[in-house]
């Protein structure tokens, strides 16, 4: 009899279960009102007295190893089921999560950056309250120079010297007068003008200049950099310069890039023409080489600027501009797919 005890308390050991079902069974076969634990108390009413105390101690064993083993296998059982909960039904559909979307002068700002970023353009950013040196007197535009007024401008009341910037060339002058060449930079953020607004124009809107200085730099890489560029946004390389004027550049020119005249949008956009202009450009004057402290004997470089908003108007299939400012959000949702 002891040694069916001593095997007995050596399956219960080595006991292992898989369910719950098979933890029941096996207290029932040992622990049960009929199960083996029980049978042995009643065998051991029979026994010889001198056997009682180590059969007993046997037998007492097995009860307590039995009770523990199932206790034990339901705390871990449980302890399994509370792990697997955690995780859910995996099967249940996702509650909808509301995504956001870029917006769509986010989105053309950052594929300009990317662009230019490529050939080895940084960006750089300065603040839209600026003083009148660093958005006028210091890009060759001194008081009462006639060509303030091609950009109607917020001033601050109180302080004539304090303004709206109106074009980001501000801040290659902030870029010209911290760093010395070679250059290459781009500055994007938005800019102000006192217009009115309609489909076409807005008194806010975002530019992208760029500033390339170096040591023999000419109109030539400022053509090839542009066709480039209009080639990896558009994906059209015709472009051509119309002489303009700008007191910061010179020479200066526009930029037009050939569109074509495929569809109607196509004609209503050109004015029948193919041809778009999307910025001004021109040769760095060397006046304002000189105002930054840039040597212009020894450097001369290329500057160009655009408006981001009718390009993302462009791209985008857009027809007014003011919905870049409304943020109606079932306007902007249309750009959750846009990278
Ligand atoms: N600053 C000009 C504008 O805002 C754009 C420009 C930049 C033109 C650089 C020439 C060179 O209209």
């Amino acid at each position: 009899m002891i040694d069916k005890i001593k095997e007995y308390i050596a399956e219960v050991d080595a006991f292992k279960a898989k369910s719950k079902e098979e933890i029941e069974a096996f207290r029932i076969k040992f622990s049960g009102r009929k199960g083996i634990i029980n049978d042995f108390f009643t065998e051991f009413r029979t026994v010889a007295n001198e056997q009682k105390k180590e059969l007993g101690q046997a037998i007492n064993t097995l009860k307590i190893a039995a009770e523990e083993k199932v206790q034990l296998l339901k705390e871990e059982f449980e302890a399994n089921v509370e792990e697997k909960g955690s995780y859910g039904d995996l099967t249940r559909p996702a509650a909808p999560i509301a995504l956001g979307s870029r917006h769509p002068i986010s989105l053309v700002k950052n594929q300009i950056i990317d662009i230019f970023s490529r050939i080895g353009f940084n960006v750089s950013e300065g603040p839209e309250i600026e003083d009148d040196w660093h958005n006028f007197t210091a890009l060759n535009l001194p008081e009462y120079h006639p060509a303030r007024d091609m950009q109607d401008t917020f001033f601050i009341q109180t302080d004539p010297d304090i303004l709206l910037r109106t074009h980001t060339s501000s801040v290659q002058v902030r870029y010209m007068e911290n760093n010395q060449p070679p250059i290459r930079t781009i500055s994007p953020g938005r800019v102000y003008r006192n217009e009115a607004i309609s489909a076409r124009s807005h008194c806010f809107f975002h530019q992208v200049e760029g500033l390339y200085i170096d040591k023999d730099v000419s109109f030539s890489d400022l053509k090839q950099t542009l066709q480039y560029f209009t080639t990896a946004l558009f994906g059209k390389s015709e472009i051509r310069l119309r002489p303009s004027y700008f007191p910061f550049t010179e020479p200066s020119a526009e930029v037009d890039v050939y569109w074509g005249l495929e569809t109607e949008t196509d004609y209503k956009m050109t004015k029948g023409t193919g041809w778009l202009e999307i910025m001004g450009c021109g040769m760095v004057d060397p006046n304002v080489l000189k105002n930054c402290n840039i040597d212009p004997e020894v450097y001369s470089g290329f500057a160009f600027g655009m408006g981001i908003d009718r390009i993302a108007l462009l791209v985008y299939g857009i027809s007014d501009i003011r919905m870049l400012s409304e943020n109606d959000i079932r306007f902007l949702e249309q750009f959750k797919s846009a990278l």
